[in-house]
């Protein structure tokens, strides 16, 4: 994380509103995942080919024209990322560098203009600093931070817009997954297929994904599990999570065939795992091969991650013929064991050997600390 101050020029303007909505707001008792909003939002707003000065302002619905390309063609592109106060004195960024180049290859892919790395730091540090006073402070909780690019060029032609939005919006957080999971392959729907946009973070992925996850729920599974679109034999991801097994003691993953997103936590874990001297196999990984270790007894833990379900361990995985796979161990030692080491480099308790943290710089007059 490049962690040096950030040029003048991308400094956030705070509107008097923001201060209004700061100054009125209460968090309330109980928070889950990304249902309490915060009560600003960073905007900033691009026009022939330049990007207007970000703001903060109060949180506030959007005025958008009802032909915005947005609305119609689903030019949209979002990120996930949280600030932390667990044990920091000042609120700490999860490797932003990392959702600001996503962020930006997913604008490539969705022809939007790409966001400056310094004008998107400097939006989620002036939120997280506006924010501190409530980012709740348990292990596990956070700021989830959602930047967001819309493309709001008001036209039925189906074309790039030439007029686009950035938003910041954050939501005082609990973890989004607190239990054992219980996945179902999905055996006939296809989330992503190669050359398509699986490998960004496009909103209409999400959106194309809800079918099979509503129906999943409505027979008693919380996730599925997506296979590959060419053949549907090799395990990619679960909609909002990537997903690892432990075969024979040994951490394997799907390798990033260009149809699953590259979960920033993904890395993460790897990258710990890689520290701890584990062997790490990325591969292609046979759905029918997986299911037979399962049986076997040599896969015990199967277990997914992302930003806002941190680590959860899957506790069954069910075929569409209705065969049911129970794991011996879930959660498992393994990911009971990364999700530990993760969320203490992220919540403070470990040395950020890795430099993934950005420390957000917080005004003199700052209560954070109350
Ligand atoms: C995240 O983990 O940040 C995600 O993108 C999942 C979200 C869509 C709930």
């Amino acid at each position: 994380v490049n962690q040096s101050a950030i040029p003048t020029e991308w400094c956030i303007d705070t509107h008097t509103d923001a201060r209004a909505a700061l100054a009125a707001y209460r968090l309330p008792a109980r928070i889950d995942f990304g249902s309490v909003l915060a009560p600003v939002m960073v905007r900033a707003d691009w026009r022939d080919g330049v990007w207007g000065r970000a703001r903060l302002q109060a949180y506030a619905p959007l005025a958008l024209d009802p032909a915005a390309l947005c609305l119609h063609y689903a030019q949209e592109v979002f990120e996930g990322l949280k600030a932390y106060r667990v044990a920091t004195p000042t609120p700490v960024i999860f490797r932003p560098d990392m959702n600001s180049a996503r962020l930006n290859r997913s604008a490539e892919r969705l022809s939007l203009p790409a966001v400056p790395e310094p004008m998107f730091r400097a939006a989620l540090r002036a939120i997280s600093a506006a924010c501190a006073p409530f980012i709740p402070g348990a292990s596990g909780q956070s700021l989830y931070l959602r930047p967001l690019l819309l493309g709001t060029q008001a036209t039925l032609g189906v074309n790039p817009a030439l007029e686009a939005v950035f938003l910041v919006i954050a939501s005082p957080s609990a973890a989004y997954v607190t239990r054992p999971l219980k996945v179902v392959i999905e055996r006939s729907a296809t989330r992503a297929a190669a050359g398509g946009t699986g490998d960004v973070k496009a909103g209409g992925n999400y959106a194309a994904a809800l079918l099979a996850n509503a129906a999943a729920r409505a027979r008693g599974f919380d996730q599925v599990l997506w296979l590959d679109g060419g053949e549907h034999r090799y395990v990619e991801e679960l909609t909002v999570m990537n997903v690892f097994a432990v075969i024979d003691g040994v951490l394997h993953t799907p390798s990033l065939t260009g149809t699953i997103l590259p979960g920033v936590t993904r890395d993460s874990l790897l990258a710990i795992a890689r520290r701890d001297g584990l062997t790490v196999h990325e591969r292609r990984m046979g759905i029918d091969a997986l299911l037979a270790a399962i049986r076997a007894g040599a896969c015990t833990e199967l277990f997914a991650c992302g930003t806002a379900a941190i680590v959860a361990s899957i506790a069954e995985l069910a075929d569409a013929d209705g065969s049911r796979y129970e794991l011996s161990q879930a959660p498992g030692p393994m990911a009971v064991r990364l999700r530990a080491r993760l969320l203490d480099i992220q919540e403070g308790r470990a040395v950020d050997e890795f430099g993934w943290l950005d420390p957000v710089p917080l005004p003199e007059s700052s209560d954070a600390g109350t």
